[in-house]
């Protein structure tokens, strides 16, 4: 069976000042649809980095990733971000909300840029799931930590993607909003199929996954 996310044999080297980093050595995962696979790792591990080449925002030195069956490290950059757009969402560690859209418009801003998929909730109705109904019109500058945190959740669903990549989803979250996060992440994938790969230091979070990966020494390896 292929894997609906599949990346192997990572390598990351960062240039930085003379010196050259290899932060990911030799990473890979395999992540099935439908799956929650929890990343852990000690900061600096280079868990973002990792997640960054999941999602096709960043390109590994060496190695390969495909998404449902396209190798999205061969893809030149105007198809790799369409594919972005409508079949991966991101949740950041520093959530990305542009500041002069309201809460709405931030969640709305990547819908429909490829196709709308028939039948999946709107802005207004993930950001009512996720609690902020009554935030709609809020700029982020206005909105708590976790609040924002929760209009980047809303934002990465808002396309039906085949796999979210969360970094550090609930690290701003009180415990019962990262209860009701979590219970949204687990309805999405029973409901839809859509496979999570989180990180966190939660171990609330990791102990709902179906799979705990962690990375250290720029490999990733399944918890023992
Ligand atoms: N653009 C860059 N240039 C140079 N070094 C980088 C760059 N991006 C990341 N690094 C280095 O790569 C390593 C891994 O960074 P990364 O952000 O992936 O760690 P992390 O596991 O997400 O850490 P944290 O838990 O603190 O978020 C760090 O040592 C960092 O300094
Ligand atoms: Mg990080």
């Amino acid at each position: 069976m292929i894997a609906l996310l599949e990346a192997r044999g990572i390598v990351k080297e960062f240039r930085f000042r003379d010196r050259c980093i290899t932060v990911l050595k030799d990473a890979s995962i395999s992540v099935q649809k439908g799956e929650i696979v929890a990343l852990l790792g000690p900061s600096g591990s280079g868990k973002t980095t990792f997640v960054s080449i999941l999602g096709g925002l960043d390109r590994p030195t060496s190695g390969s990733v495909w998404l449902e069956g396209t190798a999205i490290t061969a893809l030149a950059e105007k198809r790799l971000a369409r594919l972005r757009n409508s079949r991966i969402g991101f949740v950041f560690q520093s959530f990305n909300l542009i500041p002069g859209l309201t809460a709405l418009e931030n969640v709305e801003l990547p819908r429909c840029f490829g196709h709308c998929p028939e039948g999946v909730r709107s802005a207004r109705e993930w950001l009512e799931l996720l609690g902020l109904g009554h935030r709609l019109s809020h700029f982020p500058a206005e909105l708590s930590g976790g609040e924002q945190q929760r209009v980047a959740i809303a934002r990465a669903l808002v396309n039906d993607p085949a796999v979210v990549l969360m970094d550090e989803p609930t690290g701003n979250l009180d415990s019962l909003t990262a209860e009701e996060v979590l219970d949204t992440i687990l309805d999405l994938r029973r409901r839809s199929g859509t496979a999570f790969v989180v990180v966190t230091h939660n171990p609330a979070v990791a102990s709902r996954a179906d799979r705990v990966m962690h990375i250290r020494d720029g490999v990733v390896t399944a918890s023992a």
